[in-house]
Order: structure tokens, then sequence, then C-alpha cells
């Protein structure tokens, strides 16, 4: 197992995994009809796509919304996790990996720089899966990545933060908002809210990071 994929590992292993909030998609439940705006497609034909989708509840609400739901996840343990939104225990597993699928619904077991999809994806929802990535060598392949697997006329929304107090070192890893419109500069930005936040997320506060400057922004594809 590579180093990255043990540090993800050892957080599950451990349950520590204090990205999982009540409110960690409470900017998609407040402001979806603002997001639906700039969709392409209507829920029903919305092919979405989650990347490090851990067990977000985000994979729920998107496929509940109507729209046919792809997530894509390193760590079979937040794969089982995530599965117990949608079944029972004794639902099956595609062949040997914890990766399932039903219709409208599929959760991919594998690393995001090997996942490949043909047809693309008109609504990509990044919460904590960029910033979750090294920025020194694992953010601007992932981006291209998810250039790639966006649609033309497809919207991407991305929620990132930056600190002014300390610095995390990661994961976590601080995302400030132009790096990431450098990352997307290809893609046209339609949206952009920010806003200030307090935290007491632990992997924050052991680190002097009380406040965080959050957004989200929504670009579209080409
Ligand atoms: C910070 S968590 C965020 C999970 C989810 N997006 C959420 O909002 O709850 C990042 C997730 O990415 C997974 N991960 C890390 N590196 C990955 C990779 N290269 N490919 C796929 N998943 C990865 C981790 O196991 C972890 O579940």
């Amino acid at each position: 197992m590579q180093e990255r994929e043990k540090v993800w590992n050892d957080f599950w292993a451990e349950d520590f995994t204090p990205w999982v909030r009540e409110d960690s998609d409470q900017f998609l439940r407040e402001h979806f009809e603002q997001i639906r705006a700039h969709l392409p497609v209507d829920l029903a034909r919305c092919r979405a796509f989650v990347p490090l989708c851990g067990n977000s509840q985000a994979t729920r609400i998107l496929f509940d919304l109507g729209m046919i739901v792809t997530g894509v996840e390193l760590i079979p343990k937040a794969i089982r996790s995530l599965r117990n939104l949608f079944f029972s225990d004794t639902s099956p597993t595609l062949g040997d990996s914890e990766s399932f699928e039903a219709p409208r619904i599929r959760v991919i077991q594998a690393d995001i720089f090997q996942f490949e999809d043909e047809t693309g994806f008109d609504f990509i929802y990044d919460r904590a899966a960029l910033v979750a990535l090294n920025p020194k060598d694992q953010q601007t392949p992932y981006s291209k990545k998810i250039i790639s697997l966006l649609k033309p006329g497809g919207l991407l929304f991305v929620e990132g933060f930056s600190s002014s107090q300390h610095t995390l070192g990661g994961p976590p890893y601080e995302t400030p908002i132009t790096l990431t419109r450098k990352y997307y500069q290809d893609l046209r930005e339609v949206e952009c809210f920010e806003q200030k936040l307090s935290t007491e997320n632990p992997r924050f506060v052991e680190h002097g990071i009380t406040e965080l400057n959050q957004y989200q922004l929504l670009f579209k594809g080409g």
C-alpha cells in the first residue's frame, strides 16, 4: 500500500473522519436551486459524479434528487459505510471489490487517478476532494482528470478553504480560491460564494485554526 493510501486507510480504520459532519453538505442542500439553474440537462437525465466520495450524504442527496450518480472512493471501509445509506448489509457487492451498483447509483472502489468514464458527467460535486489532495503533486493532475470527466456544458462544483491563521500541512490542504481558479481556468466560472466560518473541527483546532475562509465555485465546461 502506498504511503498516501495508508494515510486514508488509517483515518478510516481509526474512525478519525472529522470531515464527516451533519452540516458537511449544507451548501448543497441550501443552494441546490442556484446550482440546478446551471445544470445542462434535467435531473432525470443528469449524470452526476462525486469524486473521493467517502461515505458522504451527497451521493444520497443527488440520488434522491433523481440524478444518475457515480461515486469513486479508494478505501473499502468508506464504501461499506456509504453502502449503508442505500442498502441493507446483505446487498451484493460487485466482483471482488467493495464497489456496488444498482439502478441510478454506482460506487466504484478505485484511485481517482485510474478512473475513466467514456460518457462523462453533467455535474461533478467536489466537496472535500480537491482539498484532500496534496497541492505539491496531486491537485494539478486531479483537476485535469476532473476536466476530462466533465461533459461539454457540464457543471463543476468545488468547495475549498484557506486560513489566514496557521498552516495545517494537510490533509486537508488549504487551497486558496485563486489556486482553484487557476486549476480550472479553461472552464467558465459562473458563480462564486464565500463565507468566513468558525470551526471546531479537531483537525484544524489542534493546529490553531479556528476560522476558515470557505468558498464554493461553479464552473461550466466549454
Ligand atoms: C476528506 S474525505 C472527503 C469525503 C467526502 N467527499 C465527504 O465530503 O465526506 C476524502 C476522501 O477521499 C478518499 N481518497 C483519498 N485519496 C483518494 C484517491 N486517490 N482516490 C479515491 N479516493 C481517495 C479518502 O479515503 C477519503 O474518504
